[in-house]
């Protein structure tokens, strides 16, 4: 059998409108540049993604978790660098006046949208930080911005959460939340958009210590982004050399992904010194630092390791990773989204062979058994193999199928979603073999 990857962004951004994944956002009105709406599929697998990401990083010792408000302190941005220096080096085509990023284009090619030879203007820098103001008064002193990283409401919530939870070094805090950027060159489907969800982890550790740390949150992030599915051929680091490092960084690196436009960032793990913590100290004028019990409480400011992931961006990968074309151009083509069981928005359809009393009767009795444990669809329109095709495209690892048999001898037919092989299991045993088969 032929099986094609996904080989463009088009072909997925397809599937997902026509499946209820993914939509543009406010499209009766012609949509919103890059804001996209998760529907029922994509809501399911986001929110499958962030209880995994949740349970592997706060279900442990070390680690506890916060949810801090999207709006802070302006003061908050002017200590963490964003104000300053969170900027892109921004030009404009004089003619058709679309933007672009500097360091993205060759300024003495043409224009890319209108073909205007050198009608750039000089470079300037563009803050990405989204500002609103707060109250019904404006002034600048009541403008705050969107957070453009989640980071920040961990570092100020570091002496508040230390000494409430009572908690040693090493220890880190986890926080899933919106984050906002005004990104001058979205675009990509979920990739590069301008709101979009992080999940960070900063890990506090005593300093001289980082190195050790990093080593262990490398691993540790690889494995997840393993463990949700995604094939380890389609992931490589990629650590950041001197020229890369952000000023306040003494080691990073990216795991990326292979997508059908390339290789990408899909998380940064990053060793991120003192410098937060110092600042906000500096800024604030409270005290950060930390008293070391075991080591004759010594004060100092922690060192941190950062580990962050987008959510979306994440998500994107299992879509792209998922997704095959069986037999492409041949009677038999079937796109088949091959998501790992555990991770597939819908676990299993049920489904009677035909609109018949007797039945539906005992369908409706085994989906309303399953659903106390599982989300499963109940599908009864249609021929059964445009069923199975829809549910293959949903990425459903298992149908159901009640026929005449069943009320004879109380068996129903599996089909399984990637061999598309049948067997005939006993109504009774149905919850156990799906326990058995979701486990991850
Ligand atoms: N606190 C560190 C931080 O925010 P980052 O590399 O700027 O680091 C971390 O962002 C992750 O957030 C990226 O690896 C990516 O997955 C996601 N991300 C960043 N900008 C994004 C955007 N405009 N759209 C979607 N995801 C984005």
């Amino acid at each position: 059998m032929v099986e094609k990857n996904l080989e463009s962004m088009n072909d997925l951004v397809s599937l997902c409108k026509r499946r209820g994944f993914i939509f543009q956002s406010s499209e009766i009105y012609g949509g919103l540049g890059s804001c996209w709406d998760y529907g029922p599929l994509g809501v399911e697998l986001k929110n499958i993604v962030k209880n995994r990401w949740w349970k592997a990083m706060t279900y442990r010792d070390d680690v506890v978790g916060v949810d801090a408000s999207i709006l802070m302190h302006p003061t908050v941005w002017k200590a963490s660098g964003h104000v300053d220096n969170f900027t892109d080096p921004l030009i404009d085509c004089k003619k058709c006046k679309s933007r672009f990023r500097e360091d993205k284009i060759d300024v003495n090619a043409p224009c890319p949208n209108c073909g205007a030879q050198g009608e750039f203007t000089e470079a300037r820098e563009f803050n990405l930080m989204f500002k609103t103001q707060m109250g019904a008064v404006e002034d600048t002193a009541s403008t705050v911005f969107l957070r453009p990283e989640t980071a920040q409401g961990i570092f100020v919530n570091f002496p508040n959460i230390q000494s409430t939870m009572r908690k040693k070094l090493p220890f880190g805090i986890a926080q899933i939340g919106k984050a906002f950027r005004n990104e001058i060159t979205p675009g990509n489907f979920i990739f590069r958009t301008r709101e979009f969800e992080q999940m960070e982890m900063q890990y506090f550790v005593k300093p001289g210590s980082q190195k050790e740390f990093m080593e262990m949150w490398k691993e540790e992030r690889w494995k997840w982004h393993v463990s949700n599915g995604i094939r380890p051929e389609k992931l490589r680091y990629h650590p950041h050399g001197e020229g890369e490092l952000a000023h306040y960084a003494d080691a990073a690196l990216d795991i990326e992904y292979e997508f059908p436009i390339g290789w990408g960032e899909m998380e940064g793990v990053h060793s991120r010194t003192d410098f937060d913590l110092k600042q906000h100290q500096e800024f604030s004028g409270k005290n950060l630092q930390y008293v070391d019990q075991l080591d004759g409480n010594k004060k100092y400011i922690p060192y941190v390791i950062e580990t962050s992931v987008g959510c979306d961006r994440h998500l994107l990968a299992i879509l792209c990773d998922a997704y095959r074309v069986e037999n492409p151009g041949t009677e038999e083509e079937r796109v088949v989204m091959r998501f790992a069981p555990h991770m597939a928005p819908i676990k299993a359809a049920v489904m009677p062979l035909m609109k018949k009393p007797e039945l539906e009767e005992i369908a409706t009795g085994l989906y309303k058994e399953l659903q106390k444990y599982f989300k499963i669809e109940y599908d009864v329109a249609g021929s059964i193999g445009k069923r199975y095709r829809r549910q293959d495209e949903i990425g459903t690892p298992y149908c159901f199928t009640i026929d005449y048999d069943t009320i004879e001898d109380r068996t129903v037919t599996v089909r399984d979603r990637d061999s598309m092989s049948q067997e005939r299991v006993s109504l009774d045993k149905i919850v156990d073999f799906m326990r058995d088969k979701i486990r991850d």
